[in-house]
């Protein structure tokens, strides 16, 4: 019988995290297809004019190729369930991508063996490594020419400051990538490719030295690779569960998505070491611990319109301890009131199903015209004096690119109304001066301005002109402190009425700080 513990225990809360072009959708088509939730992989590739998978649905992200929009997909592996979060590849949604790395439990850290680690890579690893995330590193396309394994994992240790150990050594590169050797169970892994890498690449386990092998790779390369894997057992420092969980010691695989090979490997690693859903510490001290009866979650992102037919706005929440029932009536501290969750759903790409129970380490979808916002805390108040568990509340960030919007037909006014405040409780920009006729919106990255012009436009019908300001950074400060601004500096009010000012350049940010050392300048709303 399954208790709350060992469905919690069997829990998988991931996301990858790359550069773009690493191969994340490919990875995660693999995933899907090792887990056993698609059958046959590369159908949606298949179809060249449009780059997309199951968790990509905006019309937009596929005109572009990018990923703007962070789902999460599940499925079940060897008696686990993975809930795979996928976080947004492009630099300019860091914001988005923070959110979802706080409503994981670990990553799967992509590289592309021909280029290492690159600068997207950098800046989500750090991410990773400020919440103690344990990352696995997968090196991905080494069926393609490759740097050196060693100077890939050095490469990994001098950039990120991780200490890099592989869990399984490659056996070649490019055209001669056959498999890899398990350093720590001592077996060769050899793999066959499919074709496309549609099905499961079959795979034939044995030992190194065998004349086959030997044959196979020719005298050169098999004296080589022997000789690799001894070093690689014997002089690099072993794996160590601990550190790992801890966030400062990374295990590597090697292998290739696009052939299938490692994705199993990587799997059941996943399975054996990644953490399941891990206690919190909540601001007061409080630790919610995941197996705890009582449900508790939050909201890490809000996505409206992800089906234009219903018109309507889905709440992700990370459930972070008990179980959740469909039909249960949870606590939401922000607007004081209990409401009752009836219409709990799963995203599957387009597709969605209702969900009659879940667990600690899963998600959910909300469904519900306009009730929740970002960050905003459920639980289950199981007697009246429960309090609510208080968590950390979700960073918001300084933007650093700014624009004035302009409605250019005024007979939308009700319906541009409707889609700036929604799409920033989506998180997609963050709003100043609402009061105002033309508010102002901030963004982390210029990408940004162009995904909520297509949106406000396209799922609100409200056309408008997007006049960039020659702000470059801001900064929240004290109500007390609003008059210092000087000549250069403007300033405007958050959606929460909070001072915020904006500056022309760092150089100016960097001189009102001179010239006002008793202001306080913040990266993120203080309240
Ligand atoms: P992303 O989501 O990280 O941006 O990467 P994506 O999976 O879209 O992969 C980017 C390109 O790299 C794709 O090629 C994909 O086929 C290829 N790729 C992914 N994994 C591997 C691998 O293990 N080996 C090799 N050789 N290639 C890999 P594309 O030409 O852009 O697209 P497509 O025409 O192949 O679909």
């Amino acid at each position: 019988m399954s208790t709350l513990k060992t469905e919690v225990e069997r829990r998988r809360a991931f996301a990858i995290i790359a550069h773009p072009d690493a191969g994340k959708t490919t990875l995660t088509e693999k995933l899907l297809l090792y887990g056993g939730a698609i059958h046959l992989a590369g159908h949606v590739r298949a179809r060249k004019d449009r780059k997309s998978t199951k968790s990509d649905f905006m019309a937009l992200e596929q005109e572009r190729g990018i990923s703007v929009s962070t789902a999460a997909l599940q499925f079940e592996y060897d008696g686990m369930v993975m809930n795979l979060l996928d976080t947004p590849g492009h630099q300019d949604f860091s914001e988005d991508t923070y959110r979802t790395l706080m409503a994981v439990d670990s990553a799967i850290m992509l590289i592309d063996a021909s280029r290492g680690v690159e600068p997207q890579t950098i800046k989500l690893f750090k991410i990773c490594r400020e919440r103690n995330l344990p990352i696995t590193t997968f090196i991905n396309k080494m069926d393609m020419p490759a740097l050196e394994a060693f100077e890939l994992l050095d490469n990994v240790e001098k950039v990120l400051g991780i200490s890099a150990v592989p869990l399984v050594w490659p056996m070649g590169s490019g055209r001669d990538f056959k498999g890899y050797f398990d350093l720590y169970e001592k077996k060769l892994h050899r793999f066959e490719r499919t074709v496309g890498g549609a099905y499961k690449a079959p795979e034939a386990v044995g030992g190194i030295e065998s004349d086959e092998v030997r044959n196979l790779m020719g005298d050169t390369a098999h004296d080589k690779f022997c000789e690799d894997v001894l070093i690689a057992s014997d002089a690099l420092p072993a794996f160590d569960k601990e550190k790992f969980l801890q966030g400062t010691m990374t295990p590597v695989f090697f292998g290739s998505a696009v052939t299938n090979f490692g994705v199993e490997h990587l799997l059941s690693h996943l399975k054996e070491l990644a953490p399941a859903p891990r206690p919190i510490l909540l601001d007061n001290g409080d630790i919610i611990e995941p197996s705890d009866n009582r449900f508790t979650g939050f909201v890490f992102k809000m996505q409206a319109n992800m089906n234009k037919l219903h018109r309507d706005r889905v709440a992700f929440v990370r459930i972070t301890s008990g179980k959740f029932e469909r039909g249960m009536s949870v606590s939401v501290p922000r607007l004081d009131k209990d409401v009752k969750l009836a219409n709990p759903v799963a995203f599957f790409g387009q597709e969605r199903t209702t969900i009659d129970t879940a667990y600690a380490g899963d998600i959910i979808g909300i469904i519900s015209p306009g009730l929740y916002r970002l960050g905003d805390v459920l639980y289950e108040r199981v007697s009246g004096a429960d309090k609510a568990p208080e968590f950390h509340p979700l960073p918001r960030f300084a933007p650093d690119v700014y624009a004035r919007i302009v409605l250019t037909d005024t007979s939308k006014a009700k319906q541009f109304r409707k889609g700036i405040s929604e799409l920033a409780d989506e998180g997609v920009v963050q709003l100043f001066n609402v009061a105002d006729a033309s508010p102002l919106i901030g963004v982390i990255g210029q990408l940004q301005f162009e995904v909520f012009k297509y949106r406000i436009e396209d799922e609100y019908g409200a056309p408008i002109r997007l006049e960039p300001l020659p702000f470059e950074c801001s900064r929240w400060i004290s109500p007390s402190d609003a008059s210092k601004a000087g000549r250069f500096d403007k300033i405007v009010s958050d959606e929460k009425g909070n001072p915020v000012l904006l500056f022309e350049s760092q150089f100016r940010l960097r001189s009102f700080q001179e010239q006002n050392p008793d202001v306080e300048l913040h990266l993120h709303p203080t309240y």
